[in-house]
Formats: structure tokens, C-alpha cells, sequence
């Protein structure tokens, strides 16, 4: 099934100069950018994306992070995105992210770990409406 899923390059990952080795990764693995951008977002910003997560230990530490610099958000579309998008993240953690994954080559630890993927279709759902309007997908 044709999917949309949000992909964030973090700061980390936009500091290193290396959001054109990530979007080639996607391209490669059949994933169609539909929707791109720079922004720098608010720690108000970055919260309110994570807000699923504001009962855990690293959530301001986090969004301390989200909010250092600028990202690039990107909208992926193609088949089974939510999922091969995940994969080609790696895990959390780049200590326990697979071989040849976008963590394991850049990611420096479990905060810091270079890119943010939606993890289901409602998920997917909430946060590309938080970045883009219908008019900006293509
Ligand atoms: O990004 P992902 O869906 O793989 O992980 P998450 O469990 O939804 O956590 C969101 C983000 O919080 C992670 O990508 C990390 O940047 C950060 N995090 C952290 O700093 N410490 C943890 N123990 C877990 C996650
Ligand atoms: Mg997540």
C-alpha cells in the first residue's frame, strides 16, 4: 500500500552537512520526497511535536535538542513508507541499529541519533499536518 510518513532531519544530522547522503538514501530505497523544508522550530515548536513523549525522563533534554538549530522535514510517500523508512533509520539507539542504517553510520547516541521517522499511520497522520497544509504535498 502506498503510505505518506513524516522524516525529520535533527540538527545533528543538518550540522554534519549530510541531508543530501539522507535524501539519496531514501531515493534509493523507492521513496518519493512530496514535500520539503527548512525551518528552525521553538522549543514551544519542538514540545508540541513530541507531545506523546512529555511524561518521559528526556523529554526536555529533547527538545532542547529539536530546538538547537535548524531541520529539514520532508513528507516520504511509496510503498509500505511508514515501515522502510523505519529501516532505513536503524533502531533508536545507533549501539543497536543495523548495518549500513542512517543511525548506525551517524548517529553520535541515543538522543542525538540524526533522524525522526513516523512509527504508524495515525502517527504519520498528526505529524505531517504539523508541518504541512494539503497544498504543499505533492
Ligand atoms: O525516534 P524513535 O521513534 O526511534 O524513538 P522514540 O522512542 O519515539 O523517541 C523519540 C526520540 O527521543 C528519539 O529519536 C531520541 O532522539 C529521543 N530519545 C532519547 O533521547 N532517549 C531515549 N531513551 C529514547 C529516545
Ligand atoms: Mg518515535
Amino acid at each position: 500500500m502506498i503510505e505518506r510518513t513524516l522524516s525529520i532531519i535533527k540538527p545533528d544530522g543538518v550540522k554534519k552537512s549530510i541531508i543530501g547522503e539522507i535524501i539519496s538514501r531514501f531515493e534509493k530505497n523507492g521513496l518519493r520526497i512530496s514535500a520539503m523544508k527548512k525551518i528552525w522550530l521553538t522549543k514551544e515548536e519542538a514540545k508540541g511535536f513530541y507531545i506523546v513523549h512529555k511524561e518521559r525522563p528526556f523529554y526536555d533534554s529533547l527538545t532542547d535538542f529539536m530546538s538547537e538549530g535548524p531541520i529539514v522535514v520532508m513528507v516520504l510517500e511509496g510503498e509500505q513508507a511508514i515501515s522502510k523508512n523505519r529501516e532505513i533509520m536503524g533502531a533508536t539507539n545507533p549501539a543497536n541499529a543495523s548495518p549500513g542504517t542512517i543511525r548506525k553510520d551517524f548517529a553520535e547516541n541515543v538522543e542525538r541519533n540524526i533522524v525522526h521517522g513516523s512509527d504508524s499511520p495515525e502517527t504519520a497522520q498528526f505529524e505531517i499536518a504539523y508541518f504541512f497544509s494539503a497544498l504543499e504535498i505533492f
